[in-house]
């Protein structure tokens, strides 16, 4: 049987196969008696979606959604999602689906109470003090994906449709009250899908592993997330319906969203600008982009990543581990250049600045200037 557990860390999580069934339990957990289900435009058709509106309607929930919501979600589906908040007398979200619908989800239970602009709720300095705590309605978080981690995490990601800068909003608030983790609802994601969020899983736990901040509890987690992808996403490319492989790698999304508290790199850097200007998927993006990232950051890391290669099993130190990452992403269909997500050179000046503003940038290794930083969209592009 695959594995089934309760976890309080860093939230209530239930954890099995099939525990999408508690998700009325859940709302009375958190407090809620009229939730909104948010998720994206592709989820709300599935029979996922259908289910867990069933499950809420039949508990005398309601069966109320909202799935405008675009993947990289926009401040207009939050205004939106807003408005049919309020206007439903709603009292709290469960955020349904990838880091789309969840962090979208998030957001507006967030939003909804505050009267600042959300953009004021950026994560820089002591910022998130500026909203008002009590405002924000409860959150149940109900992945669909195994990659963001966002189920686990304090921020949501949004994307400025004017500017198509991705900003992070942090609140320790948008911590969702209750998380339901079932591998079931993670079985009918598309290949590239599996491929592009397992991706991001591992990069969170790359990124946090070598970032140089001083954090052995995340160190510790990003280590074991590494091995849970090396040894699971294999697995579920080649048999979609593994249930023990698809429990693995949600844990090591959840473990890749705790250990980067700690800092994530250049990769997340580069990824977010690309993201929001070519609209690419994030975790496909991040896997395209590592190979250059690690060349680039190993005189920092070399030492380090020889250790976490003798952890995984993969001999040689850090060219074995870099081997095996150009080895996992070929076997996996993962593109070897950006030009593949149609990411063109004309805009890598633009790119460049935005890498070098972006919060991730911070916690690279290497310390990322405007010529190596544009050094590196060449080379992945
Ligand atoms: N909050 C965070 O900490 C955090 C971290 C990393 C990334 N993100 C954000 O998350 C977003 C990416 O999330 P994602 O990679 O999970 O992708 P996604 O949520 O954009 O979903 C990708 C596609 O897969 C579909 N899909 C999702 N689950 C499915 C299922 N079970 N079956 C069939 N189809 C399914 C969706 O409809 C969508 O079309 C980006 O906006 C990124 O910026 C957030
Ligand atoms: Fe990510």
């Amino acid at each position: 049987m695959s594995p089934r557990a309760n976890w309080s860390y860093p939230t209530a999580i239930r954890f099995g196969a099939g525990r999408v069934s508690e998700l009325a339990e859940a709302c009375a957990a958190a407090g809620m008696k009229k939730p909104l289900l948010v998720t994206d435009r592709g989820l709300a058709s599935l029979p996922i979606t259908a289910n867990a509106l069933e499950l809420l309607d039949a508990a005398g929930l309601g069966r109320a959604i909202f799935a405008e919501v675009d993947p990289n979600p926009n401040e207009k589906n939050l205004e939106a999602g807003v408005a049919v908040f309020e206007a439903g007398g709603h009292d709290g979200v469960i955020a349904f689906g990838g880091g789309s619908g969840l962090d979208l989800g998030k957001l507006i239970a967030f939003q909804a109470g505050q009267t600042r602009p959300v953009w004021d709720f950026e994560d820089i300095g002591d910022w998130w003090t500026r909203a008002n705590g009590d405002a924000i309605a409860p959150i149940i978080a109900v992945p669909t994906t195994a990659g963001t981690g966002s189920e686990v995490g304090r921020a949501g990601v949004l994307t400025n449709s004017i500017t198509h800068v991705k900003k992070i909003i942090f609140h320790p608030k948008l911590l969702p009250a209750v998380t339901i983790c079932d591998p079931e609802l993670t079985v009918g994601m598309p290949k590239i899908i599996t491929v592009g969020t397992g991706m991001d899983a591992f990069a969170h736990c790359l990124e946090a592993y070598s970032s140089p901040f001083y954090h052995p509890m995340s160190q510790g987690i990003a280590l074991e997330g590494m091995r849970l992808v090396k040894e699971n996403l294999p697995l579920v490319f080649a048999d979609g319906s593994n249930i023990d492989a698809r429990a693995e790698m949600m844990s090591a999304a959840a473990m890749g969203a705790v250990a980067f508290q700690k800092g994530l790199g250049a990769i997340h850097a580069l990824s977010h600008p690309i993201g929001a200007v070519y609209n690419t998927h994030h975790g496909m993006t991040n896997a395209v982009v590592m190979p250059p990232v690690l060349v680039m950051n190993r005189p920092a890391i070399e030492e380090r990543i020889a250790r976490a290669a003798n952890y995984l099993g993969i001999s040689g130190g850090f060219d074995g581990f870099y081997d095996f990452v150009l080895g996992l992403r070929a076997d996996l269909g993962v593109p070897d250049k950006l030009a593949a997500l149609g990411v063109g050179r004309d805009r890598i000046d633009e790119m460049t600045e935005m890498a070098l503003e972006d919060p991730s940038a911070g916690g690279n290794p290497v310390t990322m200037t405007p010529e190596n930083t544009r050094a590196l969209f060449e080379a992945c592009i």
